[in-house]
């Protein structure tokens, strides 16, 4: 799929698929189970590496998961997130993506809005297509108690909605929401013609987003409530996916109860 592909799902009132993957057996299965996007998020830092937050997955680590993701996948979009600290400046952030697009993404993530505007301006303009990353971003969460609902008030609603509109006219063409109250994503979904990935932030997102190991019932410990257990009543993990991908097709995942 290519990444202009996702502009026309939203177009044409397609909800748009997507699935972490960090290594060749997932990345096979959500590409033939007909997802649309997978992300090599930094999520790996926890459920591959077993670490606390996102903070210390390197570029390295990024780009070895990307480039296994890449090589067993046919379909999908490759979306790679650029990890901590990997884009403080436009000139290590232009380097660092084209690692990425090297090692096989067709597009990467970047968390935040403004504060990011030129290291924006200069991926854009040097061809690197840029998924943006609002409301909860896990890259500034360091004890796992900081995963907290955003946009809840008036000041902090209007910077996600400021920055959403910021992120597409610089030319970013895509934008996870993570987090959010699901009026708050569904204003900001129908104020962009990018489309909106959301994960946590209900059913009026253009597109879902979940972790594999969440969605699989593979992360231990207590879940949030936008993550639903796929193998719940499925025999295989292919048919875990099959069903995420009709759930979110036909707009039955997420439910109410599973957004805030
Ligand atoms: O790292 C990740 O897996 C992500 C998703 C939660 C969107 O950024």
């Amino acid at each position: 799929m290519k990444h202009s592909e996702l502009s026309l799902f939203k177009e044409q009132g397609q909800k748009i698929t997507c699935l972490t993957a960090y290594d060749a057996s997932m990345a096979k299965i959500l590409d033939q189970s007909g997802v649309d996007a997978i992300l090599i998020g930094d999520s790996l830092g926890m459920v591959i590496q077993g670490k606390e937050n996102t903070r210390s997955v390197s570029i390295s680590d990024m780009i070895y998961h990307t480039s296994i993701v890449s090589g067993s996948s046919n379909n999908a979009l490759i979306i790679s997130d650029m990890p901590f600290s990997s884009y403080d400046n436009p000139d290590d952030a232009l380097e660092n993506a084209k690692a990425f697009i090297d090692a096989g993404a067709r597009m990467v993530k970047i968390e935040g809005g403004s504060e990011h505007e030129d290291v924006i301006k200069k991926l854009i303009s040097n061809n690197i297509n840029i998924c943006g990353h609002l409301g909860l971003q896990p890259q500034l969460v360091i004890k796992s108690d900081d995963y907290r609902v955003q946009g809840r008030d008036e000041s902090s609603a209007q910077r996600i909605i400021d920055n959403s509109i910021l992120l597409e006219s610089l030319g970013v063409s895509a934008l996870v929401l993570e987090c959010i109250p699901s009026d708050l994503a569904k204003t900001v979904s129908e104020k962009l013609t990018i489309p909106t990935i959301g994960i946590g932030a209900g059913v009026d997102c253009d597109g879902q987003v979940l972790v594999s190991y969440d969605m699989l019932g593979i992360t231990t410990g207590k879940q949030p409530r936008f993550v639903r257990s796929f193998l719940d009543n499925q025999n295989t993990i292919s048919e875990a996916v099959e069903s995420f991908v009709a759930e979110v097709k036909g707009k039955t995942f997420p439910s109410q109860s599973e957004s805030y």
